[in-house]
């Protein structure tokens, strides 16, 4: 049997559209986007029709898209900088306990530097809550960050909520969308976002570029010191096959197309666990099974196996799934989603696993999956009866 990849949320294989349109672009439009003669022209012509297909997929303006090297440049960037930017008007900042390393070690940064963070606890659903934001909300507040969807066990944010009762609050607003860009309809403009960040390798695009949304009005000095491309906001040759590719990968992810992959992975989680409780496995969901949340990520509890005992035997069997936290390949960690939902003594901290879906997992490959935990759980729980 082919290997099965079910871990998406790391990183998603790129289109065959994708690779047709960075093939094409690396053979053809090579030319540095900033020089004024053809080759320049044209790769500057191919940029900005990107950069418009992105804008427009969040309710953006082109000038508020500036191209990074993805997600954690782009969470580095709206973090470190607005508190450089702003600290005349505060120190404070507010986040969740359960962001993302791009957003938490640029914070820990920060509060080496005098700044104070709050981290918004979560149930064990992965969920905030709203009367806990307003409590951390101070007067000196001058950046709050907050996921739009988590990484690890697919909870969603109060995106919206949260963007109303900042509308008159001097904070700026900035959101991690990498997960949740190219699965839900983003509004930027509805929401009353400040920043956003994103990636394209998790939406079938190249690696190593994403973009960082600005509300024009939001001023802060480049990340990237350099050169003057991208309008002064982020120094270096732009990656024009990237760029044009990114755009690609985008221009399919129709709301008709979201909708419809929310709705097969949705149906992939509930297929997983009903077909591993029907064998027998003693399995719990990390999180909540609902519509509305992130339907690509599934965190699961197998009770009496070990993370690493399971994640590998699955890899023996030719199954791709993650262990530990986010995207960090073999990191096997405990994770801080998990601690921060169940605390540091639950068992599920050490026995769980996280599956993702995308664009190619198929039914069949679901229940190859759950007939191989089947088989795996069954082995091990009996050595351990016997030992
Ligand atoms: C929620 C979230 N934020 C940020 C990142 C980092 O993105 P990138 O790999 O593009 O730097 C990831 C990657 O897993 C992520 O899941």
């Amino acid at each position: 049997m082919e290997p099965v990849y079910l871990d998406n949320a790391a990183t998603t294989p790129m289109s065959e559209e994708v690779i047709a349109e960075m093939t094409d672009k690396m053979n053809h439009v090579w030319g540095n986007a900033s020089t004024t003669y053809s080759f320049g022209r044209k790769a500057h012509t191919v940029m900005e029709d990107s950069r418009q297909i992105i804008a427009d997929s969040i309710n953006a303006a082109t000038t508020e898209i500036t191209f990074t090297s993805g997600g954690s440049e782009s969470d580095n960037t709206a973090i470190v900088q607005t508190a450089i930017a702003r600290q005349n008007l505060g120190k404070h900042i507010i986040t969740t306990a359960i962001e993302h390393e791009a957003v938490l070690k640029p914070l820990q940064y920060l509060e080496s530097q005098g700044f104070e963070v709050t981290y918004l606890p979560v149930d064990q659903n992965g969920n905030i809550s709203l009367s806990d934001f307003k409590n951390a909300l101070r007067d000196d507040t001058i950046l709050v960050t907050i996921m739009m969807g988590n990484n690890e066990v697919g909870s969603r944010m109060p995106i919206h909520e949260i963007g109303e009762l900042l509308k008159d609050h001097q904070a700026w607003f900035h959101t991690d969308a990498v997960q949740t860009y190219g699965l839900l309809d983003i509004d930027v403009k509805r929401d009353h976002i400040d920043m956003l960040s994103t990636s394209a390798h998790k939406i079938n695009g190249p690696k190593m570029i994403g973009f960082l949304y600005r509300r024009n009005g939001i001023n802060f000095p480049s990340f990237v010191k350099g050169g003057e491309q991208e309008d002064k906001r982020r120094a270096g040759t732009e990656n024009i096959p990237a760029i044009a590719a990114f755009g690609t990968a985008v221009s399919v992810l129709t709301s008709a197309e979201k909708r419809a992959r929310q709705t097969k992975y949705f149906e992939f989680k509930n297929r997983i666990i009903n077909g591993l409780q029907a064998n027998g496995v003693a399995v719990e969901v990390n999180g909540e099974i609902k519509p509305d949340n992130l339907n690509h990520v599934l965190n699961i509890w197998l009770k009496g196996i070990s993370t690493y005992v399971m994640q590998t035997n699955l890899d023996l069997a030719g199954f791709a799934i993650s262990g530990g936290s986010a995207c960090t390949a073999g990191n096997l960690e405990p994770s801080h989603v998990l601690t921060a939902m169940y605390g540091e003594n639950s068992p599920r901290i050490s026995e769980s696993i996280r599956i993702s879906f995308g664009r190619y997992t198929t039914k069949e490959q679901i229940d190859a999956f759950i007939q191989a935990v089947t088989k795996i759980a069954n082995r091990l729980t009996e050595k351990s009866e016997v030992s």
